[in-house]
């Protein structure tokens, strides 16, 4: 059975370039690679939700173009629900310049929110039933805060099992922190929003426990090579990373939301949910691009079953 996962979140279209370096600023650097797709943190997630299994409704906002085109054809492709793609007639639908260095796979991101960063009160309104009857509602910080703080609020106040992603990281406020039952930023977005600097997952932990003071029952930092760091209710798990060739890594934060909610909707725990987000995030990685990267639920088993981790 597929469980419902309600998403609010951005889409925008990712403008990839891969080159063997990152320019410099004032650099021009060749590149050896382009692509135009379907990104966006909301939308990334709720693709690799949906392809891992979970019924997913997807709340953003799109422009009156071509690029919002992308974006309805795409999720149509999908199969996923596009009730609650709304449209906006004046902002256009947005963009990320996305830069990857094919040596380290790492990459920088210019994202533009554009239409969904314009979602207003009474479209988060429409969706309140839909919020209502959620097994687990995921938002993030690419469309405007408003809508998110709206939006939780109906989750909160109906107890929908609500987990925000904090990226693209900016200061939000203690009351909205209060209303998060998960909390899953990387360990540079929980710096920023702790106060503390991690390095490591003692540092982790001293992030943790600055989020638990805050009001919210559960943290899990991704930690990137160094695995992730998961609090439950007063008990902490240090998640192994699992070893891949990482050929992108751009959406992998991404891919383990996804992961994660969808587990989590399928009744597993929080320790349980997480090693299944991380097996969709060291997934993700082996392929070029953001949502087109994200694993089918058929390959994500083949790669638990098949691979040990560090
Ligand atoms: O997390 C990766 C995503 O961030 C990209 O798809 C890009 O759209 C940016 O928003």
């Amino acid at each position: 059975m597929r469980h419902d996962i309600v998403i609010l979140g951005s889409f925008v279209v990712d403008l990839m370039g891969r080159a063997d370096h990152l320019p410099k600023p004032g650099e021009t650097v060749k590149g050896s690679m382009f692509k135009l797709g379907p990104g966006g943190k909301g939308s990334n997630q709720g693709v690799a939700a949906n392809r891992a299994g979970a019924n997913v409704t997807m709340i953003t906002k799109i422009g009156d173009d071509l690029f919002g085109k992308v974006a309805t054809n795409f999720f149509e492709e999908e199969g996923m629900d596009t009730s609650y793609v709304f449209k906006d007639k004046e902002i256009e639908t947005g963009t990320a310049l996305i830069l990857v260095d094919e040596n380290t796979s790492q990459n920088s991101i210019l994202v533009t929110s554009g239409a969904c960063g314009n979602i207003k009160d009474e479209e988060i309104l429409k969706c309140e039933d839909k919020i209502k009857g959620a097994k687990v509602f995921l938002t993030q910080l690419e469309t405007n805060l408003e809508a998110v703080e709206s939006a939780v609020d109906i989750a909160k106040k109906n107890n929908i099992t609500t987990v925000l992603n904090p990226a693209p990281i900016q200061p939000i406020s203690d009351e909205l922190l209060s209303k998060i039952d998960i909390i899953t930023p990387n360990e540079v977005e929980a710096s920023i929003l702790t106060g503390v600097e991690i390095i490591n997952m003692d540092d982790a932990k001293k992030a943790a426990d600055v989020f638990i003071e805050k009001g919210v029952n559960n943290v899990i930092i991704t930690m990137g090579s160094q695995g992730v760091y998961v609090r439950c209710n007063g008990e902490e798990r240090i998640i192994p990373r699992y070893e891949v060739d990482a050929i992108d890594t751009t959406g992998a934060g991404d891919a383990f939301n996804g992961g994660f909610v969808t587990a989590l909707g399928e009744d597993k725990g929080i320790f349980e949910a997480a090693e299944f987000g991380n097996a969709v995030g060291a997934l993700s990685v082996t392929k070029i691009g953001t949502a087109p990267a994200m694993p089918t639920r058929d390959a994500i088993n083949n790669f638990i079953i098949n691979n040990t981790r560090n």
